[in-house]
């Protein structure tokens, strides 16, 4: 059986270790400030929103969450965004993406105070990230390091292959591992031979967005499996295509009929086990990382802007 790499276990942990760095912060001035900003009423984001807020809680950190409407316009929210880059008392700045099509995305993530860039979109923080300079770096990418470093996964010298490019999760993903001296590839969804690209990585990092696309002859016998998909499946076709070969769990689709959806990742949780050597599994693998990680961005912009780094 491969090895399971449990992001739960390493999300505890790295909240252990924030723990005393954010007393030593409040015994010094302040707690850190986090800032949520969440526009209109997406299910999901409020879910994500609701979880990043539940953990500052439980860490001590205070947060702030401001909740515009559906309607507003771009110069509202870059008014709300000036008005959070001038408070002293906010480390941390989030706007939750998607933002609706009517707003200027690009021009909101820009307004952001880098210093203040908790998600590390800003331009200025990926062109951080590129140069190898300090900086936040994005969650989930950085997360997945955390992970394979704890599990003392070597990364140096191995081919790593990274499916998808997107601008917050695929491309600083290939640069991360990069900067740990894998040799990267990153591919995506016009990949010509996509499989026999993905055979080639020793690590393989799953970020399209479609669940249980990579299958077995996508992994290479032997390979570190990092899977970022998490997909609410609705389609009960698909979901029994998928979890009625799970010898392992056949609960899986009386849950399916319990809850109507079933979580599923980009990897297909059956070859995966039957391939890799370690996986991440969906839920419980990057997902809990990734608001570990913006904790933990948190607490350095705080502490950066105490003198404390
Ligand atoms: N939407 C989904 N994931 C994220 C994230 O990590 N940060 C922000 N700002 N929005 C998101």
């Amino acid at each position: 059986m491969p090895q399971i790499l449990d992001g739960i276990r390493v999300r505890d942990e790295i909240k252990a270790e924030l723990k005393p760095r954010i007393a030593a912060l409040a015994a010094k001035s302040r707690a850190p400030g986090l800032a949520v900003v969440l526009v209109g009423n997406d299910p999901a984001s409020q879910v994500y929103v609701r979880n990043k807020i539940k953990t500052c809680e439980d860490l001590g950190i205070r947060s702030e969450s401001l909740r515009p409407p559906e309607s507003v316009t771009t110069e509202e929210l870059l008014a709300i965004i000036d008005t959070l880059n001038a408070r002293d008392d906010m480390d941390g700045i989030l706007v939750q993406v998607p933002l609706p099509p009517r707003v200027d995305a690009k021009r909101v993530l820009l307004a952001i105070d880098p210093a203040k860039d908790v998600d590390g979109f800003h331009p200025m923080n990926v062109g951080n990230l590129v140069a190898g300079l300090p900086g936040p770096r994005s969650c989930t990418p950085a997360g997945i390091m955390e992970l394979l470093k704890r599990y003392g996964i070597p990364v140096a010298g191995k081919r790593a292959v990274v499916v998808g490019r997107s601008v917050n999760v695929g491309k600083p993903a290939a640069m991360l591992l990069l900067h740990e001296n894998a040799t990267v590839t990153i591919c995506h969804s016009r990949t010509v031979d996509l499989a026999a690209v993905c055979r080639e990585g020793e690590i393989l990092v799953a970020a399209l967005g479609r669940p249980a696309m990579i299958t077995g002859e996508f992994i290479r016998p032997g390979a570190v499996v990092i899977d970022v998909g998490q997909t609410r499946v609705t389609d009960r076709a698909l979901a029994a295509r998928i979890f009625s070969r799970d010898r392992n769990d056949p609960d899986k689709m009386a849950a399916f009929d319990k809850r109507g959806f079933v979580w599923m990742g980009d990897v297909d949780p059956i070859d995966v086990v039957e391939k890799a050597s370690a996986y991440t599994p969906v839920t419980g693998g990057v997902g809990p990382l990734t608001i570990a990680m913006l904790m933990t961005n948190t607490v350095a912009a705080a502490e950066r802007r105490a003198g404390l780094c």
